[in-house]
């Protein structure tokens, strides 16, 4: 059980759809500390070399598309193996076989529009939280 760092994203649909708050509020109920937060529109470039990984899926664009459709709330959560718990929190990346209670399940209107994106792996978590914080913009909280 480490204290860990994950990237989290609160996509164009949450945005949208006015659910910031209980967003961040399932975080803090759940010990994941915001630690570096800001609410930004990415551009073309930054929404596909954040997803490069997926530059071959057949859904690339549409999500490229998506991500740059409106305001997007990036956050960096700490807590006890905070990976895990926002995957968790977060519920099944389509939301149709996301279980209720989960964020996708809550909040979510289509695999496009699921609401948030998390880190999926600790590696991943510190190359995401580099690609939207700087060391400095983020907060030690203990
Ligand atoms: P996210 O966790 O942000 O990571 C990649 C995103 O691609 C994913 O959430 C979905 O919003 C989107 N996506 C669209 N179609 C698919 C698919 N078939 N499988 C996985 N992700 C998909």
């Amino acid at each position: 059980m480490d204290v860990e760092k994950t990237l989290s994203i609160i996509k164009p649909d949450a945005v949208k759809n006015g659910y910031i708050g209980e967003i961040l509020s399932r975080f803090e109920k759940n010990n994941l500390n915001i630690v570096a937060i800001k609410m930004i529109s990415l551009t073309a470039q930054q929404a596909q070399n954040f997803y490069s990984v997926h530059k071959n899926q057949p859904f690339f664009v549409d999500l490229v598309t998506f991500m740059c459709s409106g305001p997007v709330v990036v956050q960096v959560l700490e807590g006890i193996d905070a990976v895990a718990v926002n995957r968790k929190l977060m519920g099944a990346t389509d939301p149709k076989k996301a279980d209720s209670g989960t964020i996708r399940g809550d909040f979510a209107e289509s695999i496009d529009a699921n609401a948030v994106h998390g880190s999926d792996s600790l590696e991943n978590a510190s190359e995401e939280i580099s690609f939207f914080f700087a060391d400095s913009e983020i907060s030690i909280l203990s």
